[in-house]
Parts: C-alpha cells; structure tokens; sequence
C-alpha cells in the first residue's frame, strides 16, 4: 500500500511550547498567514492540499472557521465515531496517508500537510514519510501546556533546507521576533554495493 509523504508545520515558542488550553498561546495574524499561505498554495491547476490534525486540534478551531476553507481537512481520533462535519475521519496516521495514496487521491491532493497538535507532531515528526519541516521558533516564552517534541529526537534526522515561497529572514510581530527554519528529511544512504 502506497502512504503518502507529507510535511510538518508548526510554531514554538522559546522553549519548544506550543499550546495551552487547547488553544494558541499567542496571536500573531502575519505567522498565521504563512501557516494559511503554505498550506493552501498549489501549483497544479483544479488541485489543493490536505490538512491532518489531531481531534484536540480540530475542536480548537472555532466552528465558523473550520473546515479549513480550501483544503482537504482530516481529523484522527481514536474515540470519535462520527466524522465531523467537513472533514474526514481516520483513526491513525499510516490510514489517512494510505487513503492519500491511492490514485484518485495523489491526483487531486497535490500537498499533505500535518498541521498539529502535540500528540500527533510526536508521531509525524519521527515518520519516514515526513519530508519537510516547517518550524517557526519565536524568541519568546509564553505559558504552555503542550510542547513540540524536542528537537533531541528528530532533528538529527533532517537537514536545513529552504523554500522560495518562506521568508526565512528574522521577523518581528508585536515585538515578538521569530524566525521560519526549513527542514528536509535526510535522504537514505544508498546500501554500500558488495564486491564481487
Ligand atoms: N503551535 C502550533 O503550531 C500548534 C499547531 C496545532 C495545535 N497546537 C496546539 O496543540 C494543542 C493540542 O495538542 P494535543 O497534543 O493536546 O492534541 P492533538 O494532537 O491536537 O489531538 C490529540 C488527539 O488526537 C487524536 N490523535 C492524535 N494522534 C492520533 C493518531 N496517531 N491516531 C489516532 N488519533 C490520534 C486523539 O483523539 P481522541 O482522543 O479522540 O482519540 C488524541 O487524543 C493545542 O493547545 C493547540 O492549540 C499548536
């Protein structure tokens, strides 16, 4: 079964925190409209890309705002019975990225990304099928309960990348400074090619 790659979007604070309250700790409209801008941005006409959040993450949307208009919103859960309204619903990780996989899927979906929370970053962040990491640090500390999983355990798998459509120049938002870092996912090294 083909599983779909997919990237990693996601912002922490100075401490790798990234939520408190099942809800974000800071406001900063110009870091959303890069979350909103690379999420939705395709290149291949009549496409669009696919979101995958956590149960906890789609239930902090508020309801006029989700679907996430303009992309493919998918939900996993492994309590809820009932798809919730504008998206799908799969109950782990490896059946969503099959479903986007299949051929009808992989023509219509150009992009998958996953789009948090804690739980799921966790899963994704160590899967070979995440490609690409997306991660806006803010030089700030903020109250959080939730944290990125640290950077211990994944970063080591990937490699500074970068991405003509980000700014990755330092920024400033209500004088909070943060800075958009690019990841790629080491590729495999080729097995060594025996003598003969
Ligand atoms: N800073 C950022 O960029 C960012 C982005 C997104 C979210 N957040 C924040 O992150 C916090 C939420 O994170 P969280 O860790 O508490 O929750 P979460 O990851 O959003 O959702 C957790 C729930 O999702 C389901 N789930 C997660 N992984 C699954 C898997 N592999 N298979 C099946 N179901 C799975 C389970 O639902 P069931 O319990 O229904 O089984 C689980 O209880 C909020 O504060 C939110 O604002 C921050």
């Amino acid at each position: 079964m083909a599983l779909r790659s997919f990237s990693i979007i996601v912002a922490v604070d100075s401490q790798m925190g990234i939520g408190k309250d099942n809800n974000l700790p800071w406001r900063l409209p110009k870091e959303m409209k890069h979350f909103t801008r690379t999420t939705s941005h395709t290149t291949r006409e009549g496409c669009q890309n696919a979101v995958i959040m956590g149960r906890k993450s789609w239930d902090a949307i508020p309801t006029k705002y989700r679907p996430l208009p303009n992309r493919l919103n998918i939900v996993l859960s492994r309590s809820l019975k009932q798809q919730p309204d504008g998206a799908l619903l799969f109950s782990n990780l490896g059946e969503a990225l099959a479903h986007l996989g299949t051929d009808t899927t992989r023509r219509e979906i150009e992009n998958v990304f996953v789009i948090g929370g804690g739980q799921l970053y966790a899963e994704a962040l160590m899967s070979e099928y995440c490609q690409r990491v997306y991660l806006t640090r803010l030089n700030k500390c903020f109250d959080c309960d939730v944290s990125l999983l640290s950077t211990d355990a994944w970063l080591p798998q990937y490699v500074v990348s970068s991405d003509p459509n980000v700014d990755q120049e330092l920024q400033e938002e209500k004088g909070i400074q943060y800075q958009i870092h690019v990841y790629d996912r080491q590729p495999v090294a080729a097995a060594p090619v025996a003598a003969s």
